[in-house]
């Protein structure tokens, strides 16, 4: 593997990367409603706990994405076709689900390179890990950095045409307008008829959705707390995790999942970094994620006002989830 570090996570710039999280810890403890975004979710301890959370039986979304890459692999495979493509996957993730893609591309001969584009280093060097077992002959990049930038690193070193993966329905935590930006970027560092595979959580049985995010062996509930360990750790925080509850919940307003952390009682929390003390009221949030669910007509919308073609909608026999194959649509220049 080669593992290219962006500029904003290369050891001299952490000290840029610890301000901005101390910034937007100050902004999002200072408004009303309180937040945090929900990217500071993954250090490496957080996305060591996304892991399990995608392995426990109540989290859905991964054997639904599972389910439909075994289902329908073959297919995948054959949309692609045989040129040259370069593979770059998005929030590489622990690699359980592409690898499947990347085996049946290996059973069908494609010709391909494989990136992967992670904020966390700990989850390229797994994945790294995982595919030299298993792939030997695989050529691996890791590039550790957000995904714009990602992008960027991409777009100035890697030619030719590019399928990009975006599974697990992490499009679900950016709200309508982020999405459509971030889709639009994406398209941006694109070419005329390179792909994009995404995944999108359905909408379902609310009981579901609420197991999955409040599942029974509280590895969501350790995700959640991770952050507040986080601020203690390097903002010089001094949360005390006891006096904080869970609280998963569904905004059919929305149509998300709604992730909070609940203070169980009057208190205060001094963040040193920030050298400022904030006040919590008895059961005051502090609102870190949504999980958007998706229709079908939501995903296509998504594509049409972004500049994709949808090619297919892939499902899992309950169809609760599904994995989008949409292609770049770019006009071309006369002449
Ligand atoms: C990464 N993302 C798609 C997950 C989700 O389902 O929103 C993160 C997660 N949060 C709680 N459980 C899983």
């Amino acid at each position: 593997m080669s593992v290219k570090i962006l500029n904003s996570f290369n050891v001299q710039d952490q000290g840029k990367a610890k301000e901005q999280f101390a910034l937007d810890v100050l902004k999002g403890l200072s408004t009303k409603p309180k937040e945090i975004p929900s990217k500071y979710f993954y250090d490496d301890e957080g996305s060591r706990l996304f892991s399990q959370i995608m392995e426990s039986e109540d989290y859905y979304l991964t054997d639904c994405e599972i389910e439909v890459f075994e289902k329908n692999k073959k297919d995948i495979a054959q949309k692609i076709g045989h040129s040259n493509i370069n593979i770059i996957e998005l929030g590489a993730g622990d690699g359980r689900k592409t690898k499947i893609l990347i085996d049946q591309f290996l059973k069908e001969n494609l010709s391909f390179k494989y990136t992967s584009i992670d904020i966390s280093k700990e989850a390229i060097v797994q994945i790294d890990r995982l595919f030299k077992e298993e792939f030997p002959a695989l050529e691996h990049t890791g590039v550790v950095g957000e995904y714009t930038g990602g992008l960027d690193w991409v777009s100035d070193n890697q030619s030719g045409r590019k399928l990009v993966l975006f599974l697990g329905s992490t499009i679900g935590n950016f709200d309508r307008p982020n999405a459509l930006v971030f889709l639009r970027v994406l398209w941006k560092h694109l070419n005329n008829d390179d792909l994009l595979l995404i995944g999108f959580d359905l909408k379902k049985e609310i009981d579901l959705m609420l197991l999955a995010y409040n599942d029974r062996e509280g590895i969501t509930k350790k995700f959640n707390f991770n952050l507040l360990t986080r601020m203690n750790n390097e903002l010089g925080a001094n949360f005390d995790l006891k006096n904080f509850m869970h609280f998963g919940t569904y905004n059919p307003n929305v149509g998300a999942m709604e992730s909070f952390i609940i203070s169980t009682c009057a208190q205060e929390v001094y963040v040193g970094e920030l050298e400022k003390t904030f006040k919590f009221k008895a059961f005051e949030p502090i609102h870190l994620e949504y999980s958007h669910k998706y229709l079908i007509s939501d995903i296509e919308s998504f594509a049409m006002e972004t500049g994709f073609e949808v090619l297919n909608h892939y499902f899992d026999s309950n169809h609760f989830y599904t994995n989008s194959l949409w292609r770049v649509k770019k006009e071309m220049p006369n002449g």
